[in-house]
């Protein structure tokens, strides 16, 4: 059993908090074994080749070109393009429902990848990521220990598997960006509360966003309400600006963070996407260029949601036509945790 605590004792439970394991008792008269979170080391299989995609289907400049990074200015969304911005994210959120429905104990996470694949193809999206930097599938597919960035391959999935899928769709000139953690077959106690523990936190971010309000209130949310339940939450990953381009500033840190003012204002465009872990913040990248496994295999969750500000709040674009998502809205959020 280890409770990590920093040198401030950041990481220690209130002890009237609600136990990290789930138990759903208050942390001093529960302290369960965090080894129950444990999970298998994830081997990277082997890799399919390259998915086509019809000629009809519109690609980002960087396709062709190679070219990523450039004009990262803040994404502002204005009059028609909001609602470019709105389809787009619907089909993102329609991807990540139909991919996540095929989830299941000996799939590949190829085969998941092919089921995203021809959901976007259908709805007329071209998969941002493949392409992107030479990164070669539609979606990413992060298991276990594995953070994010995980390649999809032929390793099937296993009972007790968790599963982060990360979407993101491109249709007349926009991108729309989510993701939503899942648990294969056999869930437990413990890994139920990281998901939705990460699901919540994901969620106040959002609800913290205003015009007028700081970028930095998003951290302020997030950090100290999953700190709470005894984990930690990824400073070398953020969020981003999205809009006409896939990654933009500003960087959105998911910690509590001293940095120069940037304020919310109508039409801002970024996602909120925290990484939860629940071993050590130690990570290290596979020789891929892409997979961040943590260092002790701990699993980790992630939940993602391309958002604008709107006049008096914020608007999730990644919803389905329906208003649904698999990362969950803003009626999800459940109620202050008491201590
Ligand atoms: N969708 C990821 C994000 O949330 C980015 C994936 S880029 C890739 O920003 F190349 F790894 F696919
Ligand atoms: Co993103
Ligand atoms: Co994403």
């Amino acid at each position: 059993m280890f409770l990590p605590v920093d040198s401030k004792g950041m990481r220690k439970l209130k002890s009237n908090a609600p136990c990290w394991c789930g138990s759903g008792h208050k942390h001093k008269r529960c302290h369960g074994d965090r080894s129950l979170l444990a999970r298998p080391r994830v081997e990277i299989g082997e890799v399919s080749p390259v998915r086509s995609v019809p000629d009809h289907i519109v690609r980002p400049d960087y396709v062709a070109n190679g070219v990523v990074g450039t004009g990262r200015n803040p994404q502002v969304v204005t009059g028609g393009d909001i609602e470019r911005l709105r389809t787009v994210g619907a089909i993102a959120a329609q991807v990540l429902l139909d991919a996540s429905a095929a989830l299941e104990v000996g799939v590949s996470t190829d085969a998941i990848d092919e089921i995203a694949h021809d959901s976007y193809v259908r709805q007329g999206a071209y998969p941002s990521t493949l392409g992107y930097n030479r990164f070669t599938k539609s979606i990413c597919t992060s298991v276990n220990g594995v953070i994010c960035h995980g390649i999809p391959d032929s390793r099937p999935l296993e009972d007790g598997d968790v599963i982060n899928i990360d979407v993101t769709a491109y249709l007349d000139g926009f991108h729309g960006d989510t993701s939503a953690t899942f648990v294969v077959g056999t869930t437990s106690a413990p890994i139920e509360s990281l998901i939705e523990t990460t699901r919540q936190a994901t969620l106040r971010g959002i609800a913290a966003v205003e015009p007028g309000e700081s970028l930095t209130i998003i951290g302020d949310v997030i950090e100290p309400y999953v700190l709470a339940f005894g984990y930690d939450v990824v400073r070398e990953y953020g969020g981003h600006g999205i809009g006409r381009t896939f990654h933009a500033d500003p960087h959105v840190n998911h910690h509590v963070v001293r940095s120069p003012e940037f304020i919310f204002e109508p039409g801002m465009t970024f996602t909120i996407e925290p990484m939860l872990l629940t071993g050590a913040r130690q990570f290290t990248q596979a020789s891929d260029g892409w997979t961040e496994h943590a260092d002790d295999s701990m699993p980790s969750a992630q939940f993602e949601h391309t958002v604008t500000v709107t006049e008096d709040g914020v608007e999730i674009m990644t919803v389905n036509t329906v208003g649904q998502s698999a990362a969950g809205t803003l009626g999800d959020i459940g109620p202050v945790p008491v201590d």
